[in-house]
């Protein structure tokens, strides 16, 4: 194995030891498979390719200052991948079985785990794709989930988290009205990659989408949830195109613990003004501070025709800051876990 300089990890792929496979056929799955083979050998044919019969999961597993391994809430990911496989009518695994073979994929990793204090963790990708031939546009009847695992940084720098800003999506949309956005489809993400390149390229670090069928209300970020604190309310947006965020669901729970009121609601742009921190939120940095939100006409147009402050551009908000400690706290084993979320290995 590398040497790894775990406090200069990325969020990138890298190869690890193993990923462990298993194949759904004539009605049932095979026993899971550990490969150190990280190629598919698929039909060209394979709706995975063509109509993107594709839906994935993103979780982590934390080394803990016990020295113990934790991954977190593992059972709500294999809802949510039981929620997207079906909604593509295509066979899904079982919680137990998602969650066996998560286990074992770190398992087999384990010397890719990063030790306790440097911030790193394990990032577990569960995937699943239907694998049979087929040309007309129909469910896959064969279906592979395969979970694989990439040692990850946590974006945060010794000073904390780090603030960025964030354009509102004005002429793209994530996802339709009554279409897949709460769920975890990877054609989902296949759309959003132009407007995301977009906004990139204008300098922000984050696309803010509105509700497509107003454009009057917030979703969500491109790849997380939408969450801000206003006075001692927990708000963030109720919708039926946002991906149910399971760090945001930890928040709010969190959030409410700490005594703040937890609002679901729908939430007007204008309102933006009113809010004292924002944040993104999501497995993968758990809370990215936003200082700045603009809109503009669109994502090619040069007028910004509004601008939405918060907080300092170099610091994270108190109470986001004190919610995201409890969170980590959590993940690495120095807080209690009074919901049982981690499954400790
Ligand atoms: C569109 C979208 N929203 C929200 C999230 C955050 O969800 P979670 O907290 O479960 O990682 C993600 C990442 O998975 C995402 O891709």
């Amino acid at each position: 194995m590398e040497n790894l300089d775990w406090s200069n990890l990325s969020f990138n792929a890298r190869h690890t030891k193993a990923v462990v496979k298993s194949v759904y056929r004539d009605g049932r799955w095979s026993a899971p498979e550990v490969s150190d083979d990280f190629n598919l050998h698929l039909d060209i044919f394979a709706g995975v390719f063509h109509y993107s019969n594709s839906c994935f999961e993103g979780l982590k597993a934390f080394r803990g200052a016990d020295g113990k391994v934790r991954i977190f809430r593992p059972d709500e990911n294999a809802k949510r991948m039981a929620s997207s496989g079906a909604y593509l009518d295509m066979a899904y695994p079982s919680e137990e079985m998602f969650i066996d073979m998560c286990v074992t994929c770190v398992k087999e990793n384990i010397d890719y785990l990063p030790p306790y204090g440097f911030g790193a963790s394990l990032y577990i990708r569960p995937v699943l794709i239907g694998c049979n031939p087929q040309l007309g546009v129909q469910s896959s009847k064969e279906v592979i989930f395969m979970v694989m695992c990439s040692p990850v940084g946590l974006y945060s720098t010794s000073k904390g988290l780090t603030p960025t800003t964030a354009i509102i999506s004005r002429n793209y949309d994530r996802a339709a009205p009554n279409g897949t956005g709460r769920f975890k489809l990877s054609a989902n993400y296949a759309t959003s990659l132009h407007p995301y390149n977009l906004a990139h390229r204008l300098g922000y670090g984050e696309l803010l989408y509105l509700d497509s069928a107003t454009k009057t209300k917030i979703d969500e970020f491109g790849s997380s949830n939408f969450m801000a604190i206003k006075g001692d309310r927990y708000v963030t947006p109720l919708s039926n195109s946002v991906l149910p965020s399971i760090t945001n669901k930890s928040l709010q729970q969190i959030a409410t613990d700490f005594g703040l009121t937890v609002e679901k609601r729908p939430i007007p742009v204008e309102e933006l003004a009113e809010f004292d921190e924002v944040n993104a939120c999501g497995t993968a940095v758990v809370i990215t501070p936003i200082h700045t939100i603009e809109d503009r006409p669109g994502l090619e147009s040069d007028v910004v025709t509004a601008s939405y402050h918060f907080g300092s551009p170099d610091k994270c908000g108190p109470v986001s800051q004190k919610l995201y400690e409890r969170i980590r706290g959590i993940q690495n084993g120095t807080e209690e876990d009074p919901y049982g979320w981690c499954l400790v290995l």
